[in-house]
């Protein structure tokens, strides 16, 4: 066979024997890994593509995050056909139905979007059926104590359709159920079809609550449909809780309908503000996906842009910078003027009923002493009162701007709403007990290993963890204010993020971490950069808070480089984390690797 005519005729010939597929490679399981092998006569019948190699190879069938309850998966597939897709059992007169029928409207779009162009996987196939068991129709708000577990099952009915049951206590639940759902169907390049286990149980529910992504939209706008693809990306990944850093020093393009001046004067731009409207459809469009907005308005200090017409900014764009503030431009509020609180009951009041939050969150970081100390009129007013200029003096002054304002909050909210603050000066111990545990939630930014976070646990505080030296996905990008690398650099792997487990932080007072949030401050972000920096990186924070998984992340990295494809897939901008390569041979590239 030195011939190269006759190599030639082998080829084809071999082509010929394996026309019933497309392609020339299969995947098989060994050891819970998919292994590239070449498609031979005699596996042809069998011959698994990747997707369902993964499916049916990996001990959670490749799910991402990994439920926490049983997943058991049956061997044989079914092809799906992807026009015919109803969905039964939900109560249209219920209040949940408007958002269960938008939930299955968005997964009848994903699983229309697994058929490539020109391939015929949208002919033919076996009707799939969606029923819901719901408990509790009328829970439409997702809160700390929202149950958001779900049970599914996949069978095939006697007259040949495939019938889903999904079972849970209501909307938030059965969506995560809608989720897991749409993560189970593949397509098959192989045999150009879109494909289904014929029998699945699976049950699950997350660890922890409070699964969030913090974005940053005053450093730089973010467009409402950036906004509405980052809740995408949240909704794919099992996180439900997005943490609006709507306002800061930078810009004001949060329209508040009672206070339209502060956007007018503090917008980057006409058209850049989030309107009435834009803060409606983003809210909707999270409780569709299983995802709650918490606005978060941060002061007294962060604030500038915006306040120009109103009398309550002090050390606005005061330079030299780094002497009353921590980037520019500078700006807080001067808590002595006491109009300042009527205005800020306006505002809160404001947020309150356009986001419907179940949280506030008061922001309260980075409040710099030497701002305060160089405004006279502040002096002057503390030296009216007795008051030294030491530290503890002006904690005492912003111990009163957080009493007035508080009071403010509480009284549009009409109860006493739980509140996020940041760890700050205030949460150093001794100035802990001014914010009491009872009424505040303490998000911790310090590093995860800070005394800080020993100290708040200790006291039985109630945190959050977004410890930057894990969570802070702005880190590790050029300098802005000087040259050199930014701040918090490096760059955060997903890796880290994946080892940035509540028990590590907390240990065995981990019980009191709500839950944590990837942080994206957006300095050196927006509307073109921000899907690249959450994902796929969310998505390892995702599995840390929804499964608490054992493994370390070796164990995970075949299933992060799935999920990020299924991100991309659904029109997520994502970051590729290795060549394709490690995708298709999985365990072979991670040091420490099964075949490595
Ligand atoms: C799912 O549960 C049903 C009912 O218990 C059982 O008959 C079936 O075998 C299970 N399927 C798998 C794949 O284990
Ligand atoms: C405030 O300024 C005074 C006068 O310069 C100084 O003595 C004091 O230490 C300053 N206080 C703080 C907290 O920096
Ligand atoms: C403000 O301080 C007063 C006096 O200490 C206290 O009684 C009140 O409860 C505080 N208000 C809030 C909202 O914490
Ligand atoms: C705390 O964490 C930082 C960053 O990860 C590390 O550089 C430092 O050595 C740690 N400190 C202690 C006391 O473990």
């Amino acid at each position: 066979m030195k011939h190269p005519l006759a190599t030639y005729l082998l080829f084809v010939l071999l082509l010929k024997n394996i026309s019933a597929l497309n392609g020339v490679w299969r995947w098989e399981c060994i050891d819970g890994l998919c292994k590239k092998e070449e498609i031979t006569v005699e596996t042809e019948a069998t011959a698994q593509s990747l997707p369902e190699c993964r499916l049916l190879c990996s001990s959670s069938a490749g799910l991402w995050p990994k439920p926490t309850g049983h997943v058991q998966v049956g061997t044989d597939l079914s092809k799906v056909n992807v026009n015919s897709i109803d969905h039964l059992g939900v109560d249209t007169d219920k209040p949940y139905a408007e958002l269960a029928k938008a939930a299955f409207e968005r997964f009848k779009t994903q699983i229309a979007g697994l058929v490539p162009q020109k391939s015929k996987a949208n002919a033919g196939g076996q009707s799939l059926v969606i029923n819901y068991d719901i408990a509790n129709p009328d829970i439409t708000r997702l809160t700390l104590d929202t149950k958001e577990d779900y049970a599914l099952t996949l069978a095939e009915t006697s007259d040949g359709r495939l019938e889903t049951t999904i079972t849970a206590d209501n909307h938030f639940g059965a969506r995560h159920g809608l989720e897991t759902l749409s993560q189970l169907i593949i397509y098959d390049d192989l045999r150009d079809e879109v494909r289904v286990p014929k029998q699945v149980n699976i049950t699950d529910a997350p660890a922890y609550p409070h699964r969030g992504i913090l974005l940053d939209t005053s450093r730089n706008y973010v467009t409402v449909d950036v906004i509405k693809r980052t809740l995408d990306g949240m909704a794919l990944s099992k996180l439900n809780s997005f943490h609006w850093h709507i306002t800061d020093s930078h810009s004001f393009p949060f329209v508040s309908e009672r206070l339209p001046e502060l956007t007018a004067y503090g917008a980057y731009g006409t058209r850049k503000i989030y309107s009435p409207e834009d803060v409606a459809e983003i809210v909707h469009y999270g409780l569709v996906r299983g995802v709650r907005v918490i606005p978060e308005f941060d002061a007294p200090a962060h604030v500038g842009e915006g306040w120009q017409k109103l009398d309550y900014v002090v050390c606005f764009n005061a330079q030299p910078w780094q002497n009353y503030c921590v980037e520019p431009p500078c700006g807080q509020f001067d808590p002595t003027k006491d109009q300042l609180y009527d205005t800020l009951e306006i505002l809160y009041g404001d947020m309150l009923k356009q986001f419907q939050p179940d949280l506030f969150h008061m922001g309260g970081d980075e409040v710099h002493f030497g701002c305060w100390n160089g405004t006279e009129s502040i002096v002057q007013w503390m030296q009216n009162k007795n008051w030294g200029r030491s530290e503890a003096d002006f904690v005492k002054l912003w111990d009163h701007f957080q009493n007035e304002s508080l009071t403010r909050l509480y009284k549009q909210a009409g109860k006493q709403i739980p509140v996020i603050m940041w760890t700050s000066t205030l949460t150093q111990a001794e100035y802990l007990h001014l914010l009491p545990k009872e009424q505040y939630i303490i998000q911790i930014w310090t590093l995860g290993n800070d005394s800080q976070v020993t100290n708040l646990l200790n006291n039985g505080y109630s945190v959050i963890l977004s410890n930057y030296d894990a969570l802070y996905f702005d880190c590790g990008f050029a300098g802005w204010v000087t040259d050199g690398h930014n701040w918090c650099s490096p760059y955060i792997g997903w890796q880290t993020v994946y080892s940035n487990t509540p028990a590590k932080i907390a240990g065995d007072k981990k019980g009191q971490v709500l839950g944590a949030e990837a942080t994206l401050w957006t300095e050196q972000a927006d509307s073109a950069s921000i899907d690249t920096r959450l994902w796929p990186r969310a998505s390892a924070l995702s599995e840390v808070l929804w499964s608490e998984p054992e493994g370390t992340w070796r164990e995970a990295e075949p299933r992060i480089l799935a999920h990020r494809e299924r991100l991309v897939q659904n029109g997520i901008n994502s970051d590729a984390l290795e060549p394709e390569w490690c995708l298709q041979n999985e365990g072979n590239c991670p040091i420490g690797g099964k075949f490595h």
